[in-house]
């Protein structure tokens, strides 16, 4: 089975967030089931020398305006093909925003070249290489089903994967043309979304089965409250619904081997995490005078992921002991709120803004809980590499946080199932709540102890869930081939 995954991001070449990890990840875990999946990027400068590297496949002459090709190569274990339009891509810095903090200008061009190019090559444009479905991955490749609609031959079948309905990709309809669309689907059963042209709504009326990143996201996804107007496209489209768990790459999270620790350990031997809590503690400028434990938080910083409720708890967490180290980026505001209450706190709140993936790793490795008060979180990854390194969860209960955490509630505790602490609703008090009950459970070794193994014996791996995508494109091919006759 041959699958072509469309998407803007990929770990470790480029990443902004969750998504490239999971784009990073799934290709290797469907290699192991036999299912074989070709990656199509954007050649952003990130991927420069693999392009010089690798093998020109396809030519266009004319690409919104430059000249493009696509270049195909093999790389951490992915196979790479790399959308080189230097006119849209070869562009410094954030590969979505310009140097002033703004969307590039011309993202939709940017974004439909891409998708553009993911149904050439879906409809037989390369020599040697067909897909039998395409995996679409957020707005950014919403429009490949919209262009697979339009064609007019015989198309592979197209599931299209929500990783946050926040991002939707709207543009101006006087681009309809310009982006070789059909009027005629301006619609609202179609790609139109209150008066704009919506990648992602594009998606969700032209792909053949749509997927999100956890089964609870995909139940908010139909009320208003999490479904930001496209809920009632949600409901409309409930039966192609699924919603398959994220999972996370066991090789390049795992305890025993990081090398971004300074000291290995694993779940038979939970000792040396204390040198890397040392280690985090020095990094972040924070006391060790052991009254509590060491929470983190290694995050975007934006409305989605609740921290200014953190910023607001913060008297609760250090008046009780607790320290927090902050690694982060993102909303000014918030930005200069964890800055200042580095200050205030000096000591008790460490915080380093930026983006700094060993030191992600470290936090991992050494802090004693992660807190995660999301507003909403299609799955989240960051709990699930806390439950991977013995740092426990501490997470609202909302979408994938629901569905991988184990709340250390009386029931649980009694059955020796907890993994983590939830809590809701998302607001300040609720969150002091669960940072006062983390602390109680941290003042008992024995029930914290038991915790952290627990959770690092909790699956969070790739394998059932790559499962159930094979298993999504089985069943389209099926149906296919039966329409087809
Ligand atoms: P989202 O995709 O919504 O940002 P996820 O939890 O799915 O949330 O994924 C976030 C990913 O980005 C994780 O791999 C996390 O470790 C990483 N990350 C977020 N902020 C930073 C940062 N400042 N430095 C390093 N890694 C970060
Ligand atoms: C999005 C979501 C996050 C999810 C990630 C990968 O960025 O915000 O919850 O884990 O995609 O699917």
């Amino acid at each position: 089975m041959k699958i072509l995954f469309v998407a803007s991001e990929c770990a470790p070449f480029v990443k902004t967030g969750g998504l490239a990890d999971v784009i990073g990840a799934v290709p290797k875990a469907l290699a192991a089931l036999d299912v074989e999946a070709r990656v199509l990027l954007p050649a952003y400068p990130a991927f420069d020398a693999l392009v010089a590297s690798g093998e020109t496949i396809w030519r266009s002459a004319d690409l919104h305006g430059g000249a493009a090709r696509l270049v195909a190569c093999h790389a951490e274990g992915i196979e790479l093909l790399l959308l080189d339009a230097p006119h849209l891509f070869a562009r410094p810095g954030n590969i979505y925003l310009g140097q002033d903090g703004q969307d590039w200008p011309d993202n939709a061009q940017r974004f439909a070249a891409l998708s553009f190019v993911a149904a050439q090559i879906a409809t037989g444009a390369l020599p040697d290489w067909q897909p039998d479905v395409v995996h679409a991955h957020d707005w950014q490749a919403g429009l490949v089903p919209a262009y697979l609609y339009a064609h007019k031959g015989t198309t592979p079948p197209c599931v299209l994967t929500i990783h946050n309905i926040a991002f939707q990709g709207l543009f101006d309809p006087s681009l309809i043309s310009a982006l070789g669309l059909s009027p005629a689907l301006y619609t609202p059963e179609g790609i139109e979304y209150f008066g704009h042209i919506g990648f992602l709504k594009a998606g969700l009326a032209f792909a053949d089965k749509i997927t999100t990143v956890s089964p609870t996201y995909t139940r908010e996804l139909m009320v208003p409250e999490f479904g930001m107007g496209l809920e009632g496209v949600m409901q409309a489209r409930a039966s192609d619904l699924s919603g398959i768990l994220n999972g996370i790459d066991l090789e390049v999270w795992n305890p025993e081997t990081d090398m971004d620790l300074v000291a290995p350990y694993s779940v038979r031997r939970l000792k040396p995490k204390a040198k890397n809590r040392a280690e985090v503690l020095r990094r972040f400028g924070l006391n060790d005078d052991q009254t509590g434990p060491l929470f983190c938080v290694v995050s975007r910083l934006t409305t989605q992921k609740g921290l200014d409720l953190l910023l607001e708890a913060l008297p609760t967490l250090v008046a009780r002991g607790a320290k927090l180290a902050v690694l982060g980026s993102g909303d000014k505001a918030l930005e200069a709120g964890f800055v200042g209450a580095a200050h205030s706190y000096a000591g008790s709140v460490g915080v380093i803004i930026g983006y700094d993936e060993p030191l992600s790793h470290l936090m991992q490795g050494g802090s004693d809980a992660i807190l995660i008060p999301s507003r909403f979180e299609p799955c989240g990854l960051t709990q699930l590499y806390g439950l991977r390194y013995g740092t426990i969860p501490v997470v609202a209960r909302t979408g994938g946080l629901a569905d991988t955490v184990i709340d250390a509630n009386e029931a649980a505790l009694t059955a020796k199932c907890a993994t983590g602490v939830q809590f809701a609703p998302v607001t300040k008090a609720a969150l002091e709540q669960a940072i006062l009950r983390s602390c109680d459970l941290f003042d008992q070794p024995g029930v914290w102890s038991a915790m952290m193994r627990r959770a690092m014996r909790h699956p969070v791996g790739w394998d059932v869930s790559a499962g159930a995508y094979r298993d999504i494109y089985s069943e389209m091919i099926g149906a296919k081939s039966q329409r087809d006759g």
